[in-house]
């Protein structure tokens, strides 16, 4: 037996992965619950494809690279968050945990990451966000120095009641949302096999307080009718932000959004963002995954509006792949229903440590990381690269030629400036937009240019 130090202790702690937190849910939920939070709709082929599309992209990691101080927080919805998560919008968390969306709030409220509202939430808008500033001002006395407090979005369906509508934006911004996600994927509820089967309703007790439903109103009729009902299925781009515009000040995203030609959409529609999603598979069943069309919305958006993502993010490498892919932040939806249903607020805490942890600990491994996808194909680095100091931001390369390229420019980065890279087509160069601080804060440009061949160019 040799000496030294003696081995750590093999840890107790039941949660190490959101995959954990999925098995302790599984076992916990009825059946009913279960089903209802797990599935996608029709084949189950989108929730599937959510997350395998994820593995095909692989991260290339820098070694020696000064990692001490990583910082992975950044700006979301207008505030700083801790890292680029937050809990999607997903409906009825009563049914995880009696405390559903208030111990949601209270978790994203002490971690720092900003939390979407349903409009078929168990609680009203009003106590959830009680809940979640309740427990940051307890926190802030404490004086953790750390990144606290969270965003709020309400989320929205195009409904036939515009008086109620109207009633639920007025209570959302009155109560401290500073968003609207409105979700545009639904003109009609997903096909969910599972729904069906298990005549799935709300169980007893629980309302929709923002949609103004009693437990028992809601219990009257099926999930797909009492949608009908609600739902306007005429709902359009040319008619729906306008008519939010026009009632208030809070930010306008449109969830659901899976191609370019719907991201211009949005921003000729004077929309202020898009989460591109496809409501985590359950909707329109053989939709690509999230992931895949990212870059595409990405690119659509030409920086003009911010784009959110959400749809089978898993792990920390999945929120760096998406970063990298051009979402300013994403979202989760069914870790935050498992990780209720394991354990409340501590339930959802655990999650967000892990997800916390895995993203620091991605950055610790270099934090200039660069992703690859197996195709090989010019004019496609994107890069990431808007917070010069957030230790999460990534590239996207796929081409032997300007991977090799582009690391001559890694140094700049690890001075803390902040680049930008365009290609212009017309000239067939890469242009280097260069930023860094100067003195008192002056933000100095300077630009680099290469032509497809690497050769320096004049510029
Ligand atoms: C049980 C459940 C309920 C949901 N309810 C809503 C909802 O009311 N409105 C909405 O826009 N999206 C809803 N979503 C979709 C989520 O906001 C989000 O798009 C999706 O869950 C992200 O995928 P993920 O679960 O793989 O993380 C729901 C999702 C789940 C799983």
């Amino acid at each position: 037996m040799s000496g030294g130090a003696p081995l750590p202790e093999p840890t107790k702690e039941p949660i190490l992965s959101i995959s954990d937190l999925k098995e302790a849910a599984d076992r916990k939920l009825p059946s009913l619950v279960r089903e209802f939070y797990n599935s996608g709709s029709t084949d189950q082929r989108t929730i599937a494809a959510n997350s395998d599309a994820f593995t095909k992209y692989h991260l290339r990691s820098r070694v020696l690279v000064n990692v001490r101080g990583l910082d992975t927080s950044t700006t979301a919805l207008g505030r700083k968050v801790r890292f680029p998560v937050g809990c999607a919008p997903a409906g009825i968390q009563g049914m995880a945990h009696e405390d559903g969306e208030l111990a949601t709030a209270r978790a994203a409220g002490r971690w720092g990451v900003n939390m979407g509202v349903s409009s078929f939430a168990s609680y009203a808008v009003e106590e959830v966000i009680d809940a979640g500033k309740g427990v940051v001002e307890t926190l802030d006395s404490g004086g953790m120095g750390e990144v606290v407090g969270s965003a709020y979005a309400m989320q929205l369906y195009p409904m036939r009641d515009r008086a109620l509508q109207e009633r639920i934006v007025k209570r959302a911004e009155k109560a401290g949302c500073t968003a609207i996600f409105l979700t545009g994927d639904s003109p009609v509820l997903g096909v969910r096999y599972n729904e069906w089967r298990n005549d799935f309703r709300t169980p007893e007790g629980i309302g929709f307080p923002n949609m103004e439903r009693t437990s028992r109103q809601i219990r009257e009729s099926t999930h797909d009718d009492g949608f009908a009902k609600m739902n306007d299925d005429s709902a359009a781009w040319t008619t729906e932000i306008k008519w939010l515009k026009e009632r208030t000040k809070m930010k306008i995203f449109v969830k659901g959004v899976i191609c370019g030609e719907d991201v211009r959409a949005a921003i000729e529609s004077n929309a202020d963002g898009v989460i591109v999603s496809n409501h985590g598979g359950r909707q329109l069943d053989g939709v690509p995954a999230t992931i895949d069309v990212l870059e595409e919305c990405a690119a659509a958006a030409e920086g003009k509006i911010e784009v959110h993502m959400d749809g089978g993010v898993r792990k920390g490498s999945d929120i760096f792949i998406a970063v990298a892919l051009g979402a300013k932040c994403v979202y989760v939806g069914r870790p935050v229903l498992w990780a209720l249903a394991y354990g409340g607020q501590a339930g959802v805490e655990r999650m967000l440590e892990v997800f916390g942890h895995q993203s620091k600990l991605l950055g610790s491994h270099g934090s200039r990381w660069c992703v690859e996808t197996p195709e090989a194909r010019k004019q496609t680095i994107i890069s990431n690269l808007e917070e010069a100091t957030a230790g999460l931001w990534g590239m996207v390369l796929r081409d032997e030629h300007y991977q090799d390229f582009l690391w001559t420019f890694i140094p700049d980065f690890m001075t803390g400036a902040h680049q930008e890279l365009e290609y212009n087509s017309n000239d067939d160069i890469w242009i280097y937009n260069i930023y860094s601080l100067k003195g008192n804060h002056e933000l100095v440009r300077d630009q680099k240019a290469r032509n497809s061949n690497g050769e320096h160019m004049r510029w």
